[in-house]
């Protein structure tokens, strides 16, 4: 099964691939976690998408849509795949048209995770993410159990560069002019499921669930 999710900064992409991965035991391909970990290495794939991304600018289209590629040539897990953060813009979904025509990564499900966009401010500041292993925490929504400390590796607790209030204005006028385009793409393609993201972690993986069970 090959998954596409999508939503708002901070509307909970991250926290339901954790889920959906461990689940369905399928390859989490997310661009901006990509990014970030190029960055880290100072790669220059690193160093051409910084600036953007510190900013909350989407990174151009030929650099992203040359990663994704590489990505998915390395890929080797039979039970498909689950895309974060990617296609974006028009222009990526028409790339990842061309790359999985005819092949077998061709999108299947589509889950649009819908929030309205005042309420992502909370979460996006309230955010923590661990240095050891990657693990999503959010100072009041999903706590770790000792301030600062991840409770799965004991790594430490970090705030992500592009999670201030001013990048994330950006982020959001990002989504709304270039993102929201992508899903009416995919809906006329009849391939979405809406699920509402502004319930509980859990309960929005209940709904998660429900809609992928109807695919598999
Ligand atoms: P990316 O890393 O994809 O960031 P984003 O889209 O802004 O989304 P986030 O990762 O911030 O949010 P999320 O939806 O994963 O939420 P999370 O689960 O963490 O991209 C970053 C940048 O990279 C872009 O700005 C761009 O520069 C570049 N980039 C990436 N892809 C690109 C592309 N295709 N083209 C061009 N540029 C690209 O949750 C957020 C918080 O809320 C957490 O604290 C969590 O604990 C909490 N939370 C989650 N769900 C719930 C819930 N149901 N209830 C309460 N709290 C919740
Ligand atoms: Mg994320
Ligand atoms: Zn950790």
């Amino acid at each position: 099964m090959n998954i596409l999710i999508m939503g708002g900064p901070g509307a909970g992409k991250g926290t339901m691939s954790e889920k959906i991965v461990e689940e369905y035991k399928i390859n989490h391909i997310s661009t901006g976690d990509i990014f970030r970990s190029e960055i880290g290495k100072q790669t220059e794939l690193g160093m051409k998408a910084k600036g953007y991304m510190d900013q909350g600018l989407l990174v151009p289209d030929e650099v992203t849509n040359a990663m994704v590629k590489s990505y998915l040539e390395m890929l080797d897990n039979k039970n498909g795949f689950l895309l974060d953060g990617y296609p974006r813009t028009i222009d990526q979904a028409k790339a990842f048209d061309e790359m999985s025509k005819g092949t077998s990564l061709v999108i299947d499900k589509v889950l649009a995770l819908d929030i309205s966009l005042d309420e992502l401010t909370a979460r996006v500041t309230g955010r923590r993410l661990c240095r050891g292993c990657s693990e999503i925490y959010h100072v009041t929504n999903k706590p770790s159990q000792k301030e600062g400390i991840c409770d799965k590796c004991g790594g430490e607790l970090y705030q992500r560069k592009d999670d201030t209030v001013e990048s994330l204005k950006v982020r959001l006028e990002e989504y709304r002019t270039s993102t929201m385009p992508v899903l009416e793409y995919y809906r006329k393609q009849g391939l979405v499921s809406v699920i509402d993201a502004s319930q509980s972690i859990e309960d929005v993986w209940n709904d998660t669930r429900k809609a992928l069970e109807a695919e598999v």
